[in-house]
């Protein structure tokens, strides 16, 4: 946790569906690191919004109890009676504009009561069919405008939208009743340390920069791997799958990061410029391409690493017995631009896989030596160079190089040279929502997706909803819990004489 940062401007947090499950697993153990870090406000207040029948105290007591599972470390209470010591709770049903007058009058008694200065930040933590109405809502009871210096912003979760279409009708009813600047849509892989680090890492080293294109690197892999399972969120799941769920989102955040040129500044729109221009030069697939380019799946029962025997996607509660609806995807993407021409981007993300590993891997074109092949290596080739920038869990980047085995005889071997988060700055216990909360109390969106990043993302993801949902899967499920997804995951990139990095337990980052 950063110390050296001030507290943020002073302010109130409205949590619209408080008593969710963001709100206990991610926004509350948030706020207790930035407690724990003195970056919460001075004057700050949480006011937590549901339909559910709480007063304030049951309210913090919930909060406290459900959210504790989720904090790493040591648990403070003086840390939880900091952050609580303004949290209050408000029954309301977002649909009902009289909640709004309730709201607006609530707001004003806590300015009073906990001195601060009527800034807003409203954050929809619920699901996503309320974003345009609860926008709407807000500004109707004039909480929307903001007057004499203070703000009012609005962070939206995702999914938003479910398609091109969804997203665009969302940002044109948003940006009815807000400005731009006031929105704050969120992607939490972009407050993730490691993420941000990559701008670090490729614009702060003058070693990589230069090898960093379609000279020197193979392809790309980015692979988000979860073992859980779909756990109790088949209702909002069963609706969205791995593709809506994680591609456009948070694979296409992290591929537009480790793509994008060079920004002149880090202001907020240079940085969110060069990502949109990476995402403008992908090349979308055609219905052809959507055949042989992507691949998805659903989990099956199986036996995770760990023994346990999990029941299939289609047993889980919520779920239909003959869902449709996939748990894996993978597919390719090619980048049109100088820098990545002919480089394939390898993208893939599924539940019940082995392990969590979420990584990014780059591979480098092998060294040219013709003197290994022919003398040592009997004609196969010098392995190629390969760099892992581990996301999460194993925070840290590792390059794999070639080095002689000592003795007499000339043997080559992978070795690695290795970057952890731990050894070099300790175990910093976060959820990735820390960074944008301060962020966004801060008023700086350069972490947050603007109006045409999103649409663009989702542009790509339309010749892959279309055809997929003209062509119901029909050998679901396909793979078994705890294996690394389909077979034909597999053959895309055998198709290409290239193979998945294979992670495993306890050695993330180092080549298998
Ligand atoms: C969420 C998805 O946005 O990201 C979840 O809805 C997924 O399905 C989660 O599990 C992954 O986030 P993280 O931070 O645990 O990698």
């Amino acid at each position: 946790i950063q110390t050296d940062t001030l507290p943020a401007p002073s302010c109130i947090m409205v949590i619209f569906g408080a008593a969710g499950d963001l709100a206990k697993r991610k926004l509350f153990p948030a706020l207790y690191y930035l407690s724990l870090a003195n970056q919460l406000p001075e004057k700050f207040a949480i006011l937590g919004v549901s339909r559910e029948d709480f007063s304030s105290e049951t309210y913090r007591e919930l909060m406290n109890r459900e959210s504790r599972a989720h904090l790493d470390g040591d648990y403070s209470q003086d840390v939880w009676n900091r952050l609580v010591k303004c949290c209050h709770y408000l029954q309301g049903d977002f649909r009902d504009p009289a909640a709004y007058q309730a709201l607006a009058k609530k707001l004003c008694e806590l300015d009073d009561q906990c001195k601060t200065p009527g800034n807003y930040l409203f954050y929809m933590a619920t699901p996503p069919t309320f974003f345009g109405d609860i926008a709407g809502h807000i500004a109707g009871a004039g909480l929307a405008a903001e007057q004499d210096g203070h703000w009012r912003r609005l962070v939206i979760e995702k999914p938003f939208g479910r398609d091109l279409q969804s997203a665009r009708v969302l940002n044109r009813r948003l940006l009815e009743v807000f400005d731009e600047r006031q929105l704050y849509r969120i992607d939490h892989y972009l407050g993730k340390e490691t993420v941000q680090n990559f701008l670090t890492f490729r614009f702060a080293n003058g070693v990589i920069e230069p090898i960093w294109n379609r000279r020197y690197i193979d392809h790309v892999q980015i692979t988000v791997a979860e073992p859980l399972g779909v756990e109790n969120r088949a209702s909002y799941y069963e609706g969205a799958g791995a593709l809506r769920d994680m591609i456009p989102n948070h694979l296409l955040a992290v591929l537009s990061i480790i793509a994008m040129e060079p920004p002149i500044s880090f202001d907020a729109d240079e940085i969110r410029n060069e990502q949109a221009k990476v995402l403008r030069a992908i090349q979308p697939l055609t219905p052809e391409e959507v055949l042989t380019h992507t691949v998805r799946g659903q989990y099956d029962t199986g036996v995770m690493p760990d023994g346990k025997r999990v029941p299939a996607y289609r047993q889980e509660p919520g779920v239909a017995p003959d869902s449709e609806t996939e748990t894996f995807v993978a597919l390719s993407l090619m980048i049109d631009s100088w820098r990545w021409a002919g480089v394939p981007f390898y993208l893939r993300t599924g539940k019940r896989l082995p392990g969590r590993f979420t990584e990014v891997m780059i591979q480098y074109r092998h060294a040219p030596n013709a003197a290994f092949k022919r003398s040592v290596l009997k004609d196969r080739q010098v392995e190629p160079n390969v760099m892992v920038l581990r996301i999460q869990p194993s925070e840290g980047i590792s390059l794999g190089i070639n080095a002689k085995v000592p003795g007499q005889a000339l043997r080559l071997s992978p070795v690695e040279m290795d970057f952890s988060y731990d050894d070099y700055f300790g175990h910093e216990p976060s959820t990735g929502y820390e960074t944008l909360i301060y962020d966004c109390m801060q008023g700086d969106p350069t972490l947050f997706k603007r109006a045409d990043i999103i649409e663009t993302s989702w542009q790509l993801m339309e010749p892959i909803l279309d055809v997929w949902s003209a062509l119901p899967p029909r050998d679901f499920p396909n793979y078994a819990a705890g294996e690394w997804g389909p077979s034909a995951a597999d053959e895309l990139l055998q198709r290409e004489g290239r193979s998945w990095r294979v992670c495993s337990a306890g050695d993330c980052g180092r080549k298998t």
